[in-house]
């Protein structure tokens, strides 16, 4: 099979690695990519956002599956530009993609679909921001209506800021605050068949302790011993079978893969956001844990046969990774650095570079996800902070508590 990858980030990186160790993978493109994933796949130029560009590649290159990682490709059409040209597409259709595209459109579906979610208002005047945050009460959650790469969503007990906020975003989502550690699902579906992954941790906030700002995600890890045993089937039942149900009798269904980002309340889990791909950080480590063969994985799902794929293997044992960001990030990320210690195997590349001579350097907020594996938690924490240590980076940012309150058993649900 001849797969190409669009995305230039972690995620993609991660795929990129899954996809060349599947044996019926014979070639592996990846555009624009990055010098990490040029370990394993051949670049190629796009602008990852212009759909007939990303077609016009798929099809010069003879792809059978293309696989798009981010969620801008996806809300431009990506996907329907591919499959129009006859070749599978792993993605769901701009229509299906905008459960992640927009946050207003999710949540009407989830309240379509009978979905448990945070109580929630769109708003777009003053008025109604003020009257969604006096009937919510704090701590007051706003969410930019559209894309924001992970950054738009504010969670403050500051009334004023959370008014500000909304107000610098024009239309928003203010919605009732959700307690409980939380939870990152990720289903592979063709639409109708749905295959469960192994549910993951991520740490939205920048500092140890959560503190600081909300991020892309810093770090992740799976699998959770701490969760209940009927999460899956019960995020299976109340959730995403009801969703996807939702989406076949609006006539767009969504296939791809739906990212169901819950919080485990008191009441049971709640969907806090859905994505329209997969997650990064956590899929760095969901699929170091895959056994399965990803690109038949993802065929299947791309090509309306997942109803027919044996039940997926994992490895034994735990996986984490733990982001390297680069100075002043999530603000505006110092760029140019000369990175060291980097390209080795784990060290997954997401905003990498490469100089006119050659060196590696840094080109975006979250330069690196170091990922490692091993029996436990502790030994897999042990591994990727290891390997964390033998990397330089000038002003370099990363937390040093991923995974550590489950090592320790601090997880309360
Ligand atoms: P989102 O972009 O919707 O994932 O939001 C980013 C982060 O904000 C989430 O991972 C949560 O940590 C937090 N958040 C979003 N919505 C809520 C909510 N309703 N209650 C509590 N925390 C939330
Ligand atoms: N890890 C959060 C996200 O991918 O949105």
């Amino acid at each position: 099979m001849r797969v190409l990858v669009i995305g230039s980030g972690g995620r993609e990186h991660a795929l990129a690695v899954g996809l060349a160790a599947d044996p019926t993978v014979d070639f592996l493109a990846a555009a624009p990519g990055n010098p990490g994933i040029a370990q394993v796949a051949e670049l190629h130029e796009v602008t990852a956002t212009d759909p007939a560009a990303v077609a016009a590649l798929a099809v010069e290159l003879a792809a059978d599956l293309v696989v798009v990682g981010p969620e801008a490709p996806l809300v431009a059409g990506v996907a329907d530009a591919v499959r129009a040209k006859g070749i599978a597409c792993f993605g769901p259709s701009a229509a299906a993609a905008q459960l992640e595209g927009s946050k207003a459109f999710a949540k009407d579906v989830m309240a379509a679909a009978g979905v448990p979610t945070a109580r929630s208002y769109a708003c777009t005047t003053p008025d109604e921001v003020s009257h969604a945050l006096d009937d919510l009460g704090a701590p007051h959650v706003v969410k930019n209506d559209g894309l924001a790469a992970g950054k738009g969503v504010v969670v403050t007990g500051d009334r004023s800021a959370a008014e500000r906020h909304a107000a610098d975003c024009g239309r928003v989502v203010i919605e009732e605050y959700l307690p409980g550690p939380e939870v990152s699902l990720f289903v592979v579906t063709d639409g109708t068949a749905a295959v469960p992954l192994m549910p993951a941790q991520d740490f939205k906030r920048l500092a140890d302790g959560d503190e600081g700002p909300n991020t892309g995600g810093m770090g992740a890890y799976a699998p959770l011993a701490w969760a209940p045993d009927d999460l899956v089937p019960r995020v299976l039942a109340e959730t995403v079978e009801p969703t996807l149900a939702e989406m076949r009798r609006r006539g767009t269904p969504f296939a791809g893969l739906l990212y169901v980002g819950l919080a485990l309340t008191p009441d049971g889990p709640k969907v806090i956001e859905f994505n329209a791909r997969f997650g990064d950080p956590e899929t760095q480590v969901v699929l170091a844990l895959l056994e399965t063969p990803l690109a038949g994985l993802l065929n299947a799902a791309a090509t309306g046969t997942l109803a027919g794929l044996p039940p997926l293997r994992w490895r034994e044992g735990s996986a984490i990774t733990v982001v390297v960001a680069s100075k002043n990030y999530p603000g505006t990320p110092r760029t140019g650095d000369v990175i060291e210690g980097a390209e080795v195997p784990g060290v997954i590349h997401a905003g990498t570079a490469r100089r006119d001579d050659g060196a590696l350097i840094s080109a975006g907020g979250r330069v690196l996800s170091v990922t490692a594996t091993g029996p436990d938690l502790a030994a897999a924490r042990d591994a990727a902070y290891a390997l964390v240590a033998g990397v330089r980076l000038d002003g370099a940012q990363y937390r040093k508590d991923i995974a550590l309150g489950a090592v320790e058993g601090r997880i309360k649900l």
